[in-house]
């Protein structure tokens, strides 16, 4: 059996295959097979719902030194916020508003929001909005806070994985960050009953084929609800500055990929997709995703979460955010809906 057969019957494949498939991400015949049967998957499972999550980037202050990342700890240039409690809670209100029943709140690595603080969050928001799934994406944090998070109402956890290559994720992250720990907090947190996302970046500078399947060997061990995937982006402030963007095509063929791998997951066009190409995210839609995450956040904090260099969706309020998503989400042949959108 050819290794496209054998992905699309058996939903795995072993790592030499998986880098001979890699390989052949340029190949247009594959492509186009790929991404056909990702495309009938996602509609076998969710028909042409897209849903939506409203991200909350609640605090730009992070601990940690990711070398990719332009609001780590060593960028002394990016001016630093938090969010009050009560404009976390305006922004779920404008974003119940307009329809969003998925709040993401997502944040550096910031030592002021304590468990006790993220709990009582936590609270307001699922008392006020008991419809609503709440998503945490803030880092990797102990058992304890997790299960702390998780009894106040917290309903999902996204936290990439990054790299489940031993040597890249090294090559990504100051020595004191450790695979192992972000692995443990993965488990962690499935085994709290979280839905969790994992995800990785595509083309950060070292990136092989054969970490690639790693990653795709380390999804389906995992199981993940939810899996976020994007390319690379440089920012000017980090020691990658000058390396190269990720491959859009990449991103597109992976996202067919993890689509085929995991059929029922949920898989978000990125905004780092629509960073790189205008069209990136209708692209990602058509390749496998059903996933978009406009931004919720005050417009004035907006430039400031400076993840990589140019990132959209900055300067707009988050209902115009609301329109253009909705317009690209129609425009690739799909439809944006107002649900919880949980994992099936
Ligand atoms: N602190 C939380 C964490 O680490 O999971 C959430 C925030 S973190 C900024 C969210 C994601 O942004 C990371 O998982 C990373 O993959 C992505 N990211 C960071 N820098 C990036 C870059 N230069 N290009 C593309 N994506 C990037
Ligand atoms: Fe912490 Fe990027 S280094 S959010």
């Amino acid at each position: 059996m050819d290794i496209i057969s054998k992905l699309m019957e058996e939903h795995q494949l072993e790592k030499a295959e998986w880098i001979e498939l890699l390989s052949k991400s340029e190949d247009p015949f594959v492509v186009k097979e790929l991404r056909e049967a990702a495309v009938k998957l996602r509609k076998r499972y969710y028909g042409d719902k897209v849903f939506t999550r409203g991200l909350i980037e609640f605090t730009n202050y992070c601990k940690n030194g990711c070398y990719y990342c332009g609001i780590n700890r060593e960028n002394r240039k990016v001016k630093r916020y938090r969010l009050t409690e009560e404009e976390i809670l305006d922004c779920c209100e404008n974003g119940y508003g307009l329809g969003f029943r998925t709040f993401v709140l997502q944040g550096g690595e910031d030592g002021y929001f304590t468990t006790d603080r993220i709990t009582e969050i936590i609270r307001e928001i699922k008392k006020r909005y008991p419809d609503c799934a709440l998503t945490l994406s803030i880092g990797e944090r102990s058992y304890e806070s997790y299960l702390a998070w998780r009894k106040a109402g917290a309903d999902r956890y996204l936290l990439r994985h990054e790299a489940a290559s031993e040597s890249l994720y090294q090559s990504l992250h100051p020595a004191e960050m450790k695979l192992s720990s972000r692995r443990k907090c993965l488990h962690d947190l499935k085994e709290l009953g979280y839905q969790v996302g994992a995800g990785f970046m595509v083309g950060p500078p070292g990136q092989s084929l054969e970490d690639l399947a790693e990653d795709l060997l380390f999804l389906k061990e995992l199981e993940p609800q939810m899996v976020g995937i994007g390319p690379f982006i440089p920012h000017h402030e980090t020691r990658f500055s000058e390396e190269k963007a990720g491959s859009i095509e990449l991103t597109l063929f992976l996202l067919s990929i993890v689509r085929i791998l995991l059929p029922k997951v949920l898989l978000p066009a990125t905004t780092a997709l629509g960073t790189m190409d205008p069209e990136g995210r209708e692209k990602g839609l058509r390749a496998g995703a059903n996933v978009v995450m406009p931004n919720l956040s005050p417009v004035k904090n907006r430039k400031l979460y400076d993840l990589y260099d140019n990132k959209i969706c900055t300067g707009e309020e988050a209902a115009e955010c609301c329109g253009c998503l909705s317009r690209r989400v129609e425009s690739a042949g799909y439809r944006l809906v107002a649900e919880r959108g949980d994992a099936l």
